[in-house]
């Protein structure tokens, strides 16, 4: 008797998270792509994000610490931005997205590469590499992932780093400054490159 509640209540709490689950993804999927995996190039994918650059990314949009840009999906659904739709959801809501967003696949977008910005890219990146490992393919370094990431999403937020816009850590700021001239497009062909 005792085991047959204990079973009731585990199966009832797991079909109602796969109903609200549904429900959540459903809300993602339209811009950031089936499982994560995004078709659009302004958009980032998200599959694999670890579970605490997710959690921390949802609350920065949330609280206005990062701007989300404006983007219209293809097809009937509304212009929208990251700063409304975390503003929408609750903590909770984030930490059952994070969990399936952590166990999806991240497949590397297919982008055409410039192999002389390639070469280029991989000596600057040595002024990544402690923080962004494993050529920035690595999601257990919480910094979100590089290697196969749209290149104008990571133009993008390289933008959004020097401008203040998007605060980058100190240490990385730091790294940013030490730039040069042609850097950020080798840096951006390096990691469009791996598979
Ligand atoms: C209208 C399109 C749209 C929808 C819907 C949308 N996103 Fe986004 N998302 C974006 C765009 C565009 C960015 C890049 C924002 C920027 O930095 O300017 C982004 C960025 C993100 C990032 C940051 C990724 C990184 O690598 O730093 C996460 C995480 C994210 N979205 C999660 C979600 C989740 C979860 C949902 C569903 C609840 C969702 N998004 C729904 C467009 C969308
Ligand atoms: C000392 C550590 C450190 C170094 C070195 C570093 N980064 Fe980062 N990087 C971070 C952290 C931390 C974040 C996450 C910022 C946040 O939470 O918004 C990040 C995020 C990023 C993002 C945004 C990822 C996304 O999914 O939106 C890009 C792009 C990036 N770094 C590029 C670089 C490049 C290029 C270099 C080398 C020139 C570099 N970083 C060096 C720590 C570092």
């Amino acid at each position: 008797m005792i085991r047959k509640i204990a079973l009731s209540l585990i199966l009832g709490v797991s079909v109602a998270n796969a109903a609200q689950l549904t429900e959540l993804t459903e809300k993602c999927e339209h811009c950031h792509g089936e499982n994560g995996n995004s078709n659009e190039e302004q958009v980032p994918s998200i599959a694999s994000l670890s579970v605490k650059y997710f959690m921390k990314t949802m609350k920065k949009f949330k609280n206005d610490k990062r701007p989300g840009k404006k983007f219209k999906p293809e097809g009937h659904h509304e212009e929208n931005d990251m700063n409304t739709i975390a503003k929408n959801l609750t903590k909770e809501d984030f930490r059952i997205l994070a969990d399936y967003y952590v166990a999806q696949t991240f497949i590397p977008r297919q982008q055409t590469v410039d192999q002389n910005l390639v070469r280029k890219g991989k000596k600057v990146y040595k002024r990544c590499k402690k923080c962004h490992t494993d050529n920035g393919s690595n999601p257990q370094d919480d910094v979100g992932i590089l290697a196969g990431q749209w290149m104008p999403y990571l133009e993008f937020q390289l933008e959004q780093f020097s401008s203040g816009k998007r605060t980058p850590s100190k240490k990385m700021k730091k790294q940013l400054n030490k730039l040069q001239d042609g850097d950020i497009p080798a840096l951006i062909n390096f990691f469009a490159a791996q598979k």
